[in-house]
């Protein structure tokens, strides 16, 4: 697809995050609408590194700045990335967070409804909110709720497509012209929405979207930020909500005169922190707000997210994790053991985090979420590496072997079989992700580790 519309790459225009503004009175008297989803199965950040987005206990700070009666929260899905059991924990979990942070629709993608009608999660007792999801093809559900803006009657209808060929041609009992203004939002639920869209027109789709009064239309996302792919003064305000739950969409709506001009406006200044658009009714103004680590925990989803850690725990998800052998012969044997013929670089590893580093996920309460444990402690991966701290007590923690190499030939061979090279170890799990302040800092990094050159004399080792 050509032009500015394409869903979801294109001519993106970022959204800059603004200042966090949680603690501000509201002074409006329009509707807030607040998007998220994409969470893919992230729940909270893993807490390795400083300034990361996201957490769902963080979500009711953002929500709350905007009075219950004057907000509309709507999920758009995407709520993990697989079936796996892990990820149906997270589904379970984020489910019912949606339900303790007052949601009002929960939009489920084809993938997110097989896996809530598996849980049971559709049936009794009901979600506490409306779901929403694209039964076949051509066939959607609608969200509609009355609300009220600038004292005047609105309808908000949220309605869901899972193929182009459902955009451009809507069952009929679809996006009716009500009797009063309605703000219209189109969720596009495609697995992989290019292929598709590219045989429809960017005119065509732009056609079909304004034929509905469509005020805004929410992209499958590709990125991490929220991105507006709406091209200024053409169609409604296309957007993605951006992934992880990094960030949390505020769409603010007032009533605009009509009086202003075509159909849009665009009012988007250069270089402003957020997009203005003028439709036929409505002003919309979208922003995205980061959910930093600044902003409170709310008590009740922090105890959800506990919960969660238990359910992880008491699958027993890190003793079933799938391991592979070790090439032949070659098996772990400890950093203790390298001790007796390497005892200064073992004094130097003993005093590092390096050492304690299962202790910190215990201290998170994640030291039996294998997702965490895999960076934490020696082989977890492999057969023969750390299962459990009761198991294999002498493989917790970042150890030698994560990065000299599985120690068993070199040792029973007195050191004349060579470990494996170490230098590019770190990456592994240094990774922008769990360590940012890693990539360009890794000389200050390797040297806070440093062991090479002292090594002890037990004869055998040489200078
Ligand atoms: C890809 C590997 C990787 C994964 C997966 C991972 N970590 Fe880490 N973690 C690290 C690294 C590397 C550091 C050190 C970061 C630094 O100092 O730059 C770290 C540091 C930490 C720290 C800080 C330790 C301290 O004493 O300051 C905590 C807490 C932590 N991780 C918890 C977790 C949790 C909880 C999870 C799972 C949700 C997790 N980690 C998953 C690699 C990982
Ligand atoms: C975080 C990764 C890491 C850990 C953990 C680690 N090392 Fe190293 N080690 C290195 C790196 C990197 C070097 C430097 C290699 C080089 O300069 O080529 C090194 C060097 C060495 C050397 C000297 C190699 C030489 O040719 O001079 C010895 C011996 C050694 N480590 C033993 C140990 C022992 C024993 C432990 C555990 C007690 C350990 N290391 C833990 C990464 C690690
Ligand atoms: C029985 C004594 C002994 C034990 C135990 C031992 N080493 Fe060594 N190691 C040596 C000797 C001897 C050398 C020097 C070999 C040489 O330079 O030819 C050596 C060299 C090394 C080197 C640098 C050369 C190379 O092979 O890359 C590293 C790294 C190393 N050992 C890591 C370890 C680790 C990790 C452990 C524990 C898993 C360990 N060693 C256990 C005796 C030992
Ligand atoms: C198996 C995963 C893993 C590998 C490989 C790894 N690290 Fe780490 N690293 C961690 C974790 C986890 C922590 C956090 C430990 C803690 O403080 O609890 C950490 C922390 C550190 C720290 C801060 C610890 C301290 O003592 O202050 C430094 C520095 C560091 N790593 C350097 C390195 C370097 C350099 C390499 C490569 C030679 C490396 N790491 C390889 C997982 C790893």
């Amino acid at each position: 697809m050509a032009g500015g519309l394409s869903c979801p790459s294109g001519r993106v225009q970022r959204v800059t995050p603004p200042g966090q503004k949680q603690d501000e009175p509201v002074k409006q008297d329009g509707l807030v609408i607040f998007l998220t989803g994409s969470e893919l199965g992230a729940l909270r950040p893993c807490g390795c590194s400083g300034g990361q987005l996201g957490g769902i206990e963080k979500r009711s700070a953002v929500f709350n700045s905007v009075p219950a009666s004057q907000r509309l929260v709507v999920e758009t899905g995407s709520l993990v990335p697989s079936d796996r059991e892990q990820d149906l924990i997270k589904f379970r979990i984020l489910f019912e967070a949606f339900g303790r942070l007052n949601y009002d629709v929960v939009h489920l993608t084809g993938r997110d409804v097989e896996i809530a009608r598996r849980l049971g999660l559709l049936a009794d007792p009901k979600p506490p909110f409306r779901v929403l999801h694209a039964v076949e093809k051509g066939q959607s559900t609608v969200f509609t709720k009355r609300v009220t803006i600038g004292g005047r009657d609105v309808t908000v209808n949220i309605v869901s497509f899972d193929s182009p060929a459902a955009v451009l041609q809507p069952p009929s009992f679809i996006l009716q012209p009500p009797e009063t203004p309605s703000i219209n939002i189109l969720i596009l639920d495609y697995a992989d929405p290019k292929p598709l869209l590219e045989g429809y027109p960017e005119e065509l789709l732009i056609r079909s979207w304004v034929s509905y009064g469509a005020e805004c239309v929410i992209c499958p996302s590709s990125s991490d930020e929220p991105q507006v792919l709406s091209t200024p003064r053409r169609g409604p305000l296309v957007c993605t909500v951006g992934r992880f739950g990094r960030h949390i969409c505020r769409l603010g709506v007032t009533f605009g005169s009509r009086e202003e001009g075509p159909q849009t406006e665009d009012r988007q200044k250069a270089g402003s922190s957020d997009f203005k658009l003028q439709t036929s009714n409505f002003k919309l103004h979208f922003e995205s707000i980061p959910v930093g680590a600044k902003l409170p925990d709310d008590p009740a989803l922090g105890q959800l997210y506990r919960q969660y850690q238990q359910l992880v725990s008491q699958s027993g998800l890190l003793e079933s994790y799938p391991r592979v052998p070790l090439p032949a012969g070659l098996a772990f044997t400890g950093s203790l053991s390298c001790k007796p013929c390497h005892e200064p670089a073992y004094e130097k590893w003993n005093a590092s985090g390096h050492a304690r580093a299962l202790d910190a996920l215990k201290k998170a309460g994640s030291d039996r979420d294998p997702e965490c444990v895999i960076c934490h402690v020696i082989g977890m991966e492999y057969e023969g590496g750390f299962v459990t701290e009761a198991k294999t007590p002498q493989l917790a923690g970042v150890g030698c072997e994560n990065c000299h190499g599985p120690g068993s030939a070199h040792i029973l061979s007195a050191g004349q079989t060579a470990t494996t090279p170490p230098k590019t170890a770190c990456v592994k799990c240094h990774t922008p992700e769990q360590s940012s302040g890693f990539a360009g800092h890794q000389e200050e990094y390797m040297k806070k580790i440093a062991h090479g050159k002292e090594r002890a004399a037990t004869g055998k080792v040489k200078e």
